[in-house]
């Protein structure tokens, strides 16, 4: 790895980072809401199984690409394609993944900076500032403008700092310190009243419910959504990984993280509904339904918390700060898909892309809150449900059917020479091959 472009120091560095990225408000509030609408239990088992055996295999195929090209995700998928028609289609996916980056980033901050702002209203009130506090959870223009900004600023102060000394460091540092957050505030959850039938409604599946095709596509789309896929994310980090290291055991690592704190969030929120609801919390509606995500998230919890008296301002900040926390590590990924082209593909510096970039994508996302009714939802539909799973399938498609696979094996066998008897290498060229684009297709003409 080049000096000049940098790359993770250590193993722990990347699985820190590239768990950083998967890690964020689409596992501790999205996988817990989708688990609460999607029939409890059933929707754990399915994603658990969807996430190990389709979103694991494309996760590789871009951890691949990326440190087989050794560089950013354009040219990367470049490298790989030999042709001239391949190496415009793989311009094509390549910047595709690093706009769908930015497109999420610009609302990902929106919706982070609310978490921001949930986590200072406890502090306001602790120090008698009544107003500001209601300030604080008040929907208004500027809030949303002020913490918006403050989220994307702290992002762009990570990735100015390159890649041992801003994503690596910082990822090393914000990750242990939300695993430990989330289980103090399992234990604290689960000594209340009502924990006990969230417990069961999390962990006892309806069987029937499994093969439930919205169930499974919702399942997928969360799995695909959670690792990052299909945003030029992945190839990125990929890049940045050593040579010398197992990259089959790698990924594995990270898909494990990813999923477990998806897990843990589970075992934190669903109990913590039912103790609100024990309190007289509303949290289904009158036709039984789940009320809905970004709701949930922004009453039932602050009411939750409201009733424990003094010791909830604190609950609420470590549970706000928590989610601040994975989104940073997130939102610094996203941001360093765009950077990382521009400064590679352009020759400029880091600092100064980092900055331009960064306030480019502020811009459009100050252009979202103001028009927030109907933009949030386009754009996260555009990003997620469109963007993400095309471009997935897209980089599957790249290593199946264009990658020879004897030069896949070579890449594949750096750090892991043993590859080739192994079970991953029966398996995985035939599943990235056809069950991975096959599958990413059907969810995505389900979407449309
Ligand atoms: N994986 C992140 C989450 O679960 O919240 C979201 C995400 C990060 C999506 C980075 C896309 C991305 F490029």
């Amino acid at each position: 790895m080049s000096a000049s472009r940098g790359g993770f120091n250590s193993s722990i560095g990347f699985i820190m980072a590239a768990a950083g990225s998967a890690v964020g408000l689409g596992n501790i509030w999205g996988f817990p809401t989708q688990t609460a609408s999607n029939g409890g239990a059933a929707f754990v088992l399915v994603y658990l199984v969807l996430a190990f055996f389709l979103a694991y295999p494309a996760f590789m195929a871009e951890l691949l690409i990326g440190r087989y090209g050794q560089a950013n995700a354009v040219t990367s998928m470049q490298k790989v394609a030999r042709t001239s028609w391949q190496k415009r289609f793989g311009f094509a996916v390549g910047f595709g993944g690093v706009l769908c980056a930015a497109l999420i980033l610009s609302f990902y901050a929106i919706i982070a900076g609310w978490m921001m702002s949930y986590a200072v209203e406890p502090l306001a009130k602790l120090a008698s500032f009544t107003d500001e506090a209601k300030w604080l959870i008040t929907h208004t223009l500027p809030r949303n403008i002020l913490f918006t900004t403050l989220f994307i600023g702290l992002t762009i102060l990570i990735i100015r700092r390159g890649v041992e000394q801003g994503i690596e460091k910082w990822s090393k540092r914000l990750m242990p310190m939300l695993i430990i957050l989330l289980i103090l505030l399992i234990a604290y959850v689960f000594t209340l009243n009502g924990a006990q039938a969230g417990f069961a409604a999390y962990l006892n599946p309806d069987i029937s419910r499994v093969f439930d095709a919205d169930l499974l596509i919702s399942a997928l789309g969360q799995a695909f959504f959670s690792l990052s896929l299909g945003t030029s994310v992945m190839i990125i980090y990929g890049s940045y990984i050593a040579k010398k290291e197992n990259l089959v055991s790698l990924g594995a690592q990270v898909t494990l993280i990813d999923v477990s704190i998806a897990f843990l969030a589970g075992l934190l929120i669903i109990p913590a509904m039912y103790v609100a609801q024990a309190q007289g919390v509303a949290i289904f509606a009158e036709d039984g339904s789940l009320i809905s995500g970004s709701s949930l998230v922004f009453t039932v919890l602050p009411a939750l918390f409201l009733n424990m008296g003094a010791v909830g301002l604190f609950v609420a900040f470590g549970f706000f700060v928590l989610m601040t926390i994975a989104a940073l590590t997130s939102s610094i990924s996203m941001l360093e898909g765009p950077v990382s082209f521009v400064v590679e593909r352009h020759n400029i510096a880091r600092k100064k892309a980092t900055t331009y970039i960064g306030v480019a994508i502020l811009l459009l996302s100050i252009i979202i809150v103001i028009n927030l009714e109907w933009m949030l939802d386009f754009i996260a539909i555009l990003s997620t449900q469109y963007g993400q799973p095309l471009i997935a399938m897209f980089c599957c498609i790249f290593v199946g059917w264009i990658w020879h696979r004897n030069d896949i094996l070579t890449e594949i066998k750096q750090g892991n020479s043993e590859v080739e008897s192994s079970l991953f290498w029966k398996i995985w060229p035939w599943y990235v091959k056809f069950v991975c684009p096959t599958a990413i297709a059907l969810v995505f003409i389900h979407s449309l």
